[in-house]
């Protein structure tokens, strides 16, 4: 992952592909998502537009979630209960600093906003979605 430490944006890059088109297709959306809200974020414009942003990456992180379920459940992949069960993790505690901020915005919750869509990407995508698409690729083939 190339991070642009200038303004913290997450640089799309070959690393992130795991190697399901429609799986890499919302990765890819999501990535721009976060990095227009690192934007609004650094540059602090209109707090409503902010807000909205968050929303838009809470359904979106909700959407892909419930696709790649789908997925692994279509090819009763083994790991699926840790797997779902990382991605309800996510979005709880996503959930609960977006409603923090949106209560009250402080700089300690944006950060824990960023922190939260970061470890979200990098530890998430690279880890336990490539795993995943391995698995599956792999099964495919015997
Ligand atoms: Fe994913
Ligand atoms: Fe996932």
């Amino acid at each position: 992952m190339t991070e642009s430490a200038a303004d913290r944006s997450i640089v799309w890059s070959d690393e992130f592909l795991i190697g399901i088109e429609e799986l890499d297709y919302e990765h890819r959306c999501l990535i721009e998502d976060i990095n227009k809200l690192y934007r609004e974020l650094r540059e602090h414009v209109d707090m409503d537009r902010t807000k909205a942003t968050l929303g838009i990456i809470y359904a979106r992180m909700q959407a892909h979630f419930a696709l790649e379920e789908s997925v692994m459940v279509s090819h009763k992949y083994v790991h699926y209960p840790a797997h779902k069960a990382e991605h309800e993790r996510l979005l709880d505690e996503y959930t609960e600093r977006m409603t923090k901020f949106d209560r009250n915005p402080n700089p300690g919750d944006q950060k824990a906003i960023e922190d939260i869509l970061r470890q979200w990407i990098v530890d998430h995508i690279l880890t336990s979605d490539k795993k995943m698409s391995l698995m599956i690729a792999s099964e495919d083939r015997t």
